[in-house]
């Protein structure tokens, strides 16, 4: 049995990790849920589990297109196109007529795990660094005002 058999034959579990967190807890907390779905795929509940999934991917793509509309975050519309683009790929995926597999919930799973970690580890980890900066932005104290010389000062720096 080749390495490439043994690899497609093995169940492609990835379980969240720590590591995956972009800093905003409702959206780390919505990803989180995304993997616990995408884990629990399998082929005797597929059509039940499939429809939770996609309804779930619906919010959570929609509170964060929220967030980051509410929020002013530039890059809004590349990041809305890519939602869009895992939604076209998924139609086209569930809608090719073909009868559930084993090997056909796998392949789901898989493209699911991957689509989720590459787009969470690239364009929301961008979002939540960006949504960081913004807060330590609001939260930094007001420049202090410039005082205009006075005493020594004044004579060395100034007024003459
Ligand atoms: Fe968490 Fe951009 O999806």
């Amino acid at each position: 049995m080749s390495a490439e058999t043994v690899e497609k034959k093995a169940p492609y579990v990835i379980e969240w990790r720590e590591g995956f967190k972009i800093g905003i807890a409702q959206v780390d907390q919505e990803h989180r849920h995304l993997f616990t779905l995408v884990r629990a795929l399998n082929l005797q509940s597929v059509q039940h589990t499939v429809e939770e999934l996609l309804d779930y991917v619906v919010t959570h793509f929609s509170n964060e297109q929220d967030l980051m509309e509410s929020s002013g975050y530039p890059a809004f519309d590349q990041h809305l196109k890519l939602h869009e683009e895992f939604g076209a790929h998924v139609a086209d995926f569930l809608g090719n007529g073909e009868d559930w597999s084993e090997e056909r919930v796998q392949e789901l799973r898989r493209f699911l795990n991957k689509w989720l970690i590459g787009h969470i580890m690239t364009h929301d980890l961008r979002f939540g660094k960006w949504h960081a900066g913004q807060k330590a932005l609001k939260a930094a104290p007001p420049a202090p005002r410039t005082v205009a010389p006075q005493g020594f000062f004044a004579r060395l720096f100034g007024k003459h």
